[in-house]
């Protein structure tokens, strides 16, 4: 049976989330004594060793995002935790934000130290109301404690931090959408380049990254990265949170070291399906993730291996399914997610996403012909490619992956049945 590896959530519940006292008790913020102790280039020597990803969604190396950043002779710059968490079916940043932010606040501040910057943002999903506050109450006992504010723990380094609450768009957790956003403009993703790298936040430099990326930081200075870089797998180093939903018995967050398999999580930690019932799909990474079957369970938790099966991470979110579920109702209901969320501003998204609907909606009404089902992939392609940013180039994943698993199930809603008997479809039949 695996179990969860816990060097991220190891305190998660253990400490008064405001008090800095209780923190350290447990050892927090020797990361953050150890970095004041290191030149800056050492510090993110040791965060490139480390092997660590971003764990937002595109898997970017922190390290190299940092390194590209303190190269650059340009102040202010700016450091901002995406604490956003608005990709449906993830829940794994709340944990850390609501049970210990002053791991997110003491990464923030060796980031700070690393790319020399004074002044962060925590950018908190709008839902978060209880994290919000928090998240306020962690940062002002840390201040109060010399941890934040000007000469933190005696040293030259000035660091503050704000928290600025989004206003539930799924897209200004995009990172440029999100700069706009805490400048006060609506939140609608840059074109690029520039990249918010060198143009972020009132034009300066700005530095993203996500809840669990930070909060990886103080245990990679206190332990090494080459030490953080031996767990897991070669490709995929440390532990991921996963938040597994859905159909299964024991739905919650989990930490688990990369190499795990999918199916241990599915059916270890989550517990699997009802008894009785067959698990159908499993999507990864959010909306905007895979479908797959069974089939690819064996594959293990590791960004290289689920890449060649065309899986993304993405947020580590994994939404379960099983008989019951139609294919065709549940890549309708992504589907108007993504119509609701996109911000508009390119035609490929704005339209490919009605269309798309349009198409899925008939599907289930029983109002689809075949050649409509054939334009599912055409336009799916082109939004995947012409799209200008993120939300409009993954939007059509799960269409896509599940047309291609069960495309059987969507040619009998043109017939005008549904095998699962739990679409409108079948609620149509029914009262006729
Ligand atoms: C539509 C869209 C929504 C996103 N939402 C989030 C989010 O809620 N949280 C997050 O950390 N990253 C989100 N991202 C990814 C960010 O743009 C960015 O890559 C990430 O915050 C960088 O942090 P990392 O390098 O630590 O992963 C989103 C991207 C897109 C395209
Ligand atoms: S892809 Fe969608 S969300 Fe992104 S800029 Fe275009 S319309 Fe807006």
């Amino acid at each position: 049976m695996v179990e969860e590896l816990k060097i991220l959530t190891g305190y998660c519940g253990r400490y008064n989330y405001a008090s800095v006292k209780e923190y350290v008790s447990l050892g927090g913020y020797q990361g953050l004594k150890k970095a004041l102790a290191m030149k800056p280039e050492d510090v993110i020597n040791e965060v490139i060793v480390s092997n660590l990803m971003g764990r937002g969604g595109a898997a970017y190396p922190t390290g190299e995002k940092w390194d590209m950043i303190s190269r650059i002779d340009n102040d202010p710059k700016y450091i901002v935790c995406n604490a956003d968490e608005g990709e449906p079916g993830t829940f794994k940043d709340k944990k850390l934000i609501y049970n210990d932010p002053m791991k997110i606040i003491e990464g923030m501040t060796i980031a700070a130290y690393a790319i020399s910057s004074k002044k962060g943002y925590i950018y908190i999903r709008g839902e978060y109301r209880e994290g919000y506050y928090r998240l306020k109450e962690a940062i002002r006992s840390a201040k109060a404690a010399g941890y934040l504010g000007v000469s933190i723990l005696g040293t030259t380094l000035d660091f503050d931090i704000e928290v600025v609450s989004g206003a539930g768009a799924y897209v200004c957790g995009e990172n440029s959408a999100l700069c706009e956003s805490i400048e006060g403009k609506s939140g609608r993703p840059r074109l690029k380049p520039p990249y918010i790298k060198n143009v972020g936040i009132y034009g300066q430099p700005t530095l993203v990254n996500n809840v669990e990326t930070f909060s990886c930081i103080p245990y990679i200075i206190e332990k090494g990265g080459k030490n953080y870089a031996s767990i897991g797998t070669e490709s995929s180093a440390g532990t991921k949170l996963v938040s597994v939903s859905g159909n299964v018995k024991n739905p919650g967050v989990f930490e688990i070291p990369f190499g795990v398999t999918l199916r241990e999580i599915v059916y270890g930690l989550a517990g699997g399906v009802e008894d009785g019932n067959v698990l159908k799909f499993v999507q990864m990474g959010g909306a905007s993730g895979a479908c797959f079957t069974d089939s690819d369970l064996d594959t293990p938790l590791d960004y290289k291996a689920l890449r060649s099966k065309r899986i993304s991470i993405g947020s580590g979110a994994i939404v379960v399914a099983d008989q019951t579920n139609c294919a065709v109702d549940y890549a309708l209901m992504t589907m108007e997610f993504f119509l609701h969320e996109s911000c508009g501003k390119c035609t490929p998204c704005r339209e490919g996403n009605a269309q798309l609907c349009r198409i899925l909606k008939n599907l289930v009404l029983g109002t689809a012909n075949e050649k409509q089902v054939r334009h599912l992939e055409n336009i799916s392609q082109l939004m995947m490619k012409a799209s200008s940013c993120g939300l409009g180039k993954a939007a059509p994943t799960a269409v896509l992956t599940l047309y291609s698993n069960f495309k059987e199930e969507f040619l009998e809603h043109v017939e005008g049945y549904c095998r699962t008997g739990s679409c409108n479809i079948s609620r149509k039949k029914a009262v006729v």
